[in-house]
């Protein structure tokens, strides 16, 4: 086992739905530990970076729209297999195949509006953490 770090941000349907700590509670008790947390809210420009691989694609506009609607929770997770652990932890991307017990069966309203983001590869979880949190927010 490797001990790693991943981003993970709660989406703006789960501030709303008050699941921050929730969430958080959920990816604590699967061994993460959090080592950086910040609360802010995204332009159309930030989301359109962080989501560089989805621009252009059919559900992009629906999903700009939806991530600049309203607050977000970013956090730092580590921990062994972190980004494994955090993406078990928070069910499948469609809620309605997500496993019993994940955050996104418990608090995604659809495929868009699924609650939480997690980083899917190492490179992409340098570069996600990169994006959120310079190197005096996190210990
Ligand atoms: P994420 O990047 O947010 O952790 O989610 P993911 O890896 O499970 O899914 P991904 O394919 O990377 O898609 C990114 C986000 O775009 C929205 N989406 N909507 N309506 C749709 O068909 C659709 N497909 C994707 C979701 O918010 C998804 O989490
Ligand atoms: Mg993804």
């Amino acid at each position: 086992m490797t001990t790693e770090r991943t981003l993970c941000v709660v989406k703006p349907n789960a501030v709303k739905d008050n699941n921050i700590g929730a969430i958080i509670k959920m990816l604590e008790d699967a061994g993460l530990k959090v080592v950086g947390l910040k609360m802010t809210r995204l332009s159309t420009d930030k989301v359109e970076a962080f989501y560089a691989e989805h621009v252009g694609k059919p559900f992009f506009d629906g999903l700009k729209e939806f991530m600049t609607s309203g607050k977000v929770v970013a956090m730092v997770l580590e921990g062994d297999d972190a980004i494994a652990v955090c993406r078990k932890v928070m069910g499948a991307t469609n809620p309605e195949k997500a496993d019993e017990g994940t955050i996104r069966k418990l608090y995604a309203a659809s495929m868009t509006e699924n609650a939480v983001h997690g980083s899917d590869a190492p490179e992409s979880a340098a570069r996600e953490i990169a994006f959120y949190f310079d190197n005096f927010s996190i210990l």
